[in-house]
């Protein structure tokens, strides 16, 4: 991958060394912002912002211009493609998605996967709108969950504690399961195109809840869906970059860097950086990996593990994230002091 651009976050994906590591931060536009609490409070209904290209592109911009991250992330949510397949969905304060859960595959039926592009024109606008804001050294990255993870939600109607409905289902009806993630597959890579087409300059796959499978249904249900978007969008789009984000995969992180072909790897924030760069940073630019609860509660031990982070990251091509996203309990002044942490020429 040539990359040689103003964007220091495309330099860091194409393996080019950077003067200070490039960062963004997973859910960087959120509710621990008072600007979009603002516009939340004023809509109501996050689902429509979500399909609001004017304000989703607002929200998209608004954490880029009070801090300078190096990367705007698409406003949207990885529960639009099932929405868009025609699943009701519905956000609820408190208690988060809700959706009209699937049983079996006798309710793929209820899944319409023609058209579903046109559906997400909205986001599609939205990506258009926000590459026309951006400044020269801010790189812009379009996102889907992963198959895995979004069938999760559309199996257990939400947030799971023991994941026991999708996980039968998948465990025990595998040609039936398989149906649901080939429709997941085909049209996450599509709207992963799409994407990269309206302007997104690279692409995470969020997977959010891979870490929950043994090893076999892990290779089955995360490995190989993901290694197939990847070669999808490779064969369209050769020189776009694919972040991965197999969120709690411990040591399958390995086989998940060498089998997928993703270009750079979420890592969380349980992932030891020694293991990171010893066993993973030669196939994969690194991503991560705070803690965010160390970003919410700031002072001297956030800034101790930024600068453990820097030496430790210091010789492999790295990307400052967090290992999960942003909490809305977060000050913003220690996103700020995080900035200033990520600027300083010295490590420290
Ligand atoms: O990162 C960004 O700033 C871009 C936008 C983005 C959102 N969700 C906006 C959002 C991204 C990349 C996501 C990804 C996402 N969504 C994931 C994968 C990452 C992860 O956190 O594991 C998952 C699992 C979802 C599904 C989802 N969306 C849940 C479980 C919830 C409810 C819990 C919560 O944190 O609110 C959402 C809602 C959501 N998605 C909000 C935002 C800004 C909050 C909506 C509100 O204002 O109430």
């Amino acid at each position: 991958m040539t990359a040689s651009s103003t964007k220091p976050l495309l330099n860091v994906l194409a393996r080019e060394k950077t003067p200070l590591p490039p960062w963004w931060l997973m859910r960087q536009a959120g509710r621990y912002l008072p600007e979009y609490r603002a516009v939340r409070n004023r809509i109501g209904s996050f689902l429509e912002l979500c399909l609001s290209p004017v304000l989703a592109a607002e929200l998209t911009m608004q954490p880029v211009r009070r801090y300078g991250m190096d990367a705007a992330i698409l406003f949207s949510d990885i529960l639009i493609l099932p929405y868009a397949l025609g699943q009701a969905l519905e956000y609820r304060d408190g208690t988060g998605p809700v959706l009209e859960a699937l049983a079996g595959p006798g309710d793929l039926g209820r899944l319409n996967a023609v058209d579903v592009l046109s559906r997400l024109a909205p986001v599609l606008e939205t990506v258009e709108r926000v590459r026309g804001m951006l400044g020269p050294r801010t790189a812009l990255i379009g996102f889907a969950g992963a198959p895995w993870t979004v069938a999760t939600y559309m199996v257990e109607g939400g947030t799971s504690r023991d994941f026991h409905r999708v996980k039968s289902w998948a465990y025990g009806d595998p040609l039936g399961f398989a149906r649901l993630m080939e429709m997941l597959t085909e049209a996450t890579g599509e709207l992963l195109a799409a994407q990269v087409a309206a302007g997104a300059e690279a692409v995470q796959l969020f997977d959010s809840w891979a870490g929950v499978l043994p090893e076999t249904y892990f290779v089955r249900w995360v490995i190989r869906p993901t290694a197939r978007i990847v070669a999808f969008l490779k064969d369209r789009y050769p020189r776009c970059p694919v972040i991965g984000f197999p969120r709690a995969a411990g040591v399958l992180y390995e086989r998940y860097v060498t089998e997928t072909g993703v270009d750079a790897v979420g890592l969380d924030p349980t992932v030891p950086l020694g293991f990171a760069v010893a066993r993973l940073g030669g196939r994969a630019v690194l991503q991560g990996n705070l803690d965010p609860v160390l970003l919410l509660v700031g002072g001297s031990s956030l800034e101790a593990a930024v600068v453990e982070m820097r030496h430790s990251f210091a010789a492999t091509p790295w990307i400052f994230n967090l290992g999960h996203g942003v909490l809305p309990e977060t000050p913003v002044e220690n996103v700020a002091t995080l900035a200033r942490l990520l600027a300083a020429p010295e490590p420290g």
